[in-house]
């Protein structure tokens, strides 16, 4: 019953979208800039900040059901991860218990929600699991979430899941400038520990990474649990723009 919902709602949203492109491509000039004009005027009221406009212009492609009151802050205005990505992120594992380790405001815990049996949806930041909440309320998704305000590093050593999926802070959009992103630029710790924690707590680890990361070093990561494990990595496009790459570590890997 659970998984024929999240098929139904998973084709709105492709449906919606493919409906947005055509209108747009055949709009006039004028057209565009009166719509321009109004985005403009809608983001003020929103009191989006000036740093935030450019993903606000994104805003249905970050959440498809954003006009039904999704909240967003500053940091998830630029970390939350697309919702086509997201979706499949949780197509490709889709089952079992999912801890959510740096949940933000909620992006892939919710897709998670829609096509695994549960979630552990973890942050540090209160206010982003408040609205991790009231978004995943959005989606009808928000008793399959059990949502905990700590440190990931603190919690990890009593956690047990199927699979762990990490998708950490990169540094803020500045990681766009960094040509060759190592290992030891990701937060709150260097991608090593970060490793580390999630597969002691099962081998099957998910790591969302910057599109610049250095992927000699991601395939190091796979030699630090006790026997190698099997990795997959993919590039995660949207609308043809690179936005990042996932690794599959475990039995997560090569699946589908
Ligand atoms: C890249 S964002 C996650 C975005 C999320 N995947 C989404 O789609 O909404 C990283 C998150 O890690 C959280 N964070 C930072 N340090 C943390 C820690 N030590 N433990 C848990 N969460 C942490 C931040 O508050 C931030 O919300």
């Amino acid at each position: 019953m659970r998984s024929k919902l999240a098929t139904h709602h998973t084709q709105a949203v492709f449906t919606l979208r493919g409906n947005e492109l055509t209108a747009m491509a055949g709009g006039s000039k004028k057209r565009r800039r009166v719509e321009k004009k109004r985005g403009k005027r809608k983001h003020e009221k929103e009191g989006i900040t000036p740093l935030n406009v450019k993903y606000w212009l994104q805003r249905y492609k970050l959440f498809s059901k954003y006009d039904e009151g999704i909240r967003m802050d500053e940091e998830g205005w630029y970390s939350v991860t697309p919702e086509e990505i997201a979706i499949g992120h949780a197509h490709k594992f889709g089952g079992g218990l999912v801890i959510d380790c740096f949940s933000g405001v909620g992006g892939n815990a919710i897709q998670f929600a829609r096509l695994c049996q549960f979630v552990v949806a973890i942050d540090i930041d209160p206010q982003k699991v408040v609205m991790a909440f009231n978004n995943a309320s959005i989606y009808g998704v928000e008793d399959y979430i059990d949502f905990i305000i700590k440190g990931f590093f603190q919690l990890a050593p009593y956690l047990k899941g199927d699979v762990v999926f990490v998708s950490p802070p990169w540094g803020g959009p500045s990681y766009k400038t960094i040509q060759n992103f190592t290992m030891d630029l990701l937060k709150p710790k260097d991608g090593y520990s970060l490793f580390q924690a999630a597969q002691r707590i099962t081998p099957n680890v998910i790591m969302f990474l910057p599109r610049n990361v250095n992927l000699n070093e991601v395939e190091e990561l796979s030699w630090l649990s006790s026997h190698p494990l099997m990795l997959e990595i993919e590039e995660n496009y949207l609308e043809g723009y690179f936005k990042g790459i996932t690794v599959y570590f475990g039995t997560s890997a090569h699946r589908n």
